[in-house]
């Protein structure tokens, strides 16, 4: 809900502008800007946008402050664990959990669509050995513009059930194929008896010659993990999603872009940076060597899964994912020694002053990737699998942005501080130096 309360003064010179002063649902307040240039000549500067509200949005709500993150008003303590991964897609791209009629056209739609085209399967044959996972999904779903060409903002002629449900589908069985790949064995095909999840967990560990055993709670805690992805209003990779997508690139190759923001190692690429950082923590037997470099400025080392630019509190996703590990590790009676790493270090860092007085606090990736391995998810996968879990809110952004009355190419303004204006002059010195190198002398 969005609500115009009274003005903002800006005075430049001797002249006052008012500005509209915009409020949302739980009173986060906005000036509107839409006008400044136009009535004062003035642009606003925001390096990283920390300040900068790029759209209205009615699908994710949070607060940094109070560490709270819900869907669609939903608190996500209140989703964890009572619904699936899917029920989560559907309410983040409709805005009501599906009844169980809808439910079941979704979930029929998800098999429907499961299926990678033989044709891409092909695409794999062409990726070096070490390809990285997040590397070849961006690829594929590039590549999936060519075989849908016909999926952007204007020429959308299917229902958006179909292509999302196409794309959570296909993703999924991309990421296992591509996992197959790297370890040369055949791809399992996604199994129409299976749900989501267990149909993932089948598709990666599933073999000819040794069966995959379905472990419920394992596929709980997948779903789980899933669901904390799903969205979190405008990241970087949604913010790239949304800036494509308003440029009417097609959908696959907008998903392709975000796949791209997200696999950066302060996006979703740190849930895998954080498992190199605590084996470096293990190795080197020393905790605080890697405190100390933390905080040192003259040191680019930063404590991987540490800190958000929103959350100045606990990210609420941690603090379920942690306790889910303890699960998960219980429940496989497997002792890992990186999870003792990670509990010492968030203990350690969480009684120094250098990290209270800067509220950093771990985030979604601190723990998660220690479910992953314990699952047997090999690390290169695991900001595919974040990659799984947001997709659902990428396809929402981009629908809530297609749709939306005012939408426009994205297009920011800067400032420009570069030479000031100078005429073209061929620098003699320079000419002749290229002369004799053409002369071969
Ligand atoms: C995700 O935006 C989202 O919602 C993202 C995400 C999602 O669901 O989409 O939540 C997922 O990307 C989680 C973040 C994963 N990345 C990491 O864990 C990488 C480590 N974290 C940092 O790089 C950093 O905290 C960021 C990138 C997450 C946030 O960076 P900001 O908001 O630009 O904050 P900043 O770099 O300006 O930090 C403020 C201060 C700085 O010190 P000063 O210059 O003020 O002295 O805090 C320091 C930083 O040096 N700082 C850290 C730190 N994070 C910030 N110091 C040590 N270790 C860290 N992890």
């Amino acid at each position: 809900m969005l609500k115009q309360k009274g003005f903002a003064e800006l005075k430049i010179g001797r002249k006052v502008y008012k500005l509209p002063i915009i409020v949302g649902t739980e009173n986060e307040k906005a000036i509107d800007i839409t006008n400044l240039r136009r009535d004062t000549g003035f642009i606003t500067l925001d390096p990283g946008y920390g300040n900068t509200g790029s759209c209205c949005s009615s699908i994710t709500f949070i607060d940094g402050e109070k560490g709270i993150l819900r869907y669609r008003g939903i608190p996500i303590e209140e989703l964890a664990g009572r619904v699936t991964f899917i029920e989560t897609a559907y309410l983040l791209l409709h805005g009501a959990l599906p009844s169980e009629q809808k439910l079941k056209t979704f979930s029929s739609l998800l098999n429907k669509n499961s299926l990678l085209h033989e044709d891409m399967r092909h695409f794999f044959d062409g990726f070096p050995r070490g390809a990285h996972p997040m590397h070849i999904l961006g690829t594929m779903f590039n590549g999936l513009s060519t075989f849908y060409p016909n999926i952007d903002a204007l020429s959308m002629k299917e229902d958006i059930d179909v292509t999302a449900t196409r794309l959570i589908s296909i993703v999924r069985t991309m990421a296992a194929f591509a996992y197959k790949k790297s370890i040369g064995e055949p791809p399992v095909y996604p199994r129409r008896d299976l749900p989501y999840c267990a149909n993932f967990l089948n598709m990666m560990f599933d073999s000819p010659v040794k069966p995959y055993v379905l472990d419920p709670e394992i596929v709980k805690a997948l779903n789980l993990l899933l669901i904390l992805h799903a969205d979190h209003e405008q990241n970087c990779s949604t913010s790239a999603v949304r800036i494509i997508g308003s440029a009417q690139v097609n959908l696959y190759a907008t998903i392709s872009a975000g796949i791209s923001a997200l696999s950066g190692p302060l996006h979703g690429g740190a849930n895998q940076a954080v498992m190199d950082m605590l084996r470096k923590i293990e190795r080197k037997g020393d905790m605080d060597y890697f405190i100390d470099k933390a905080k040192d400025k003259n040191d680019p080392f930063k404590l991987m899964g540490f800190g958000h630019r929103v959350y100045k509190n606990y990210d609420p996703r941690a603090t379920i994912i942690k306790q889910t590990c303890h699960n998960v590790l219980k429940r496989l009676k497997i002792k890992d020694p990186l999870l003792d790493i990670a509990l010492e270090l968030e203990k350690r860092a969480l009684s120094d002053s250098y990290f209270v007085e800067k509220k950093l606090y771990p985030n979604v990736d601190f723990y998660s990737g220690i479910i992953y391995k314990a699952i047997g998810i090999p690390e290169n996968m695991f900001t595919v699998m974040f990659a799984l879990g947001r997709l659902p809110g990428w396809i929402a952004h981009w629908k809530e942005m297609v749709e939306s009355k005012d939408r426009k190419i994205a297009r920011p303004r800067q400032i420009y501080v570069g030479k000031g204006l100078r005429h073209f002059k061929r620098d003699e010195k320079a000419a002749a130096v290229v002369a004799l190198k053409v002369k071969g002398k």
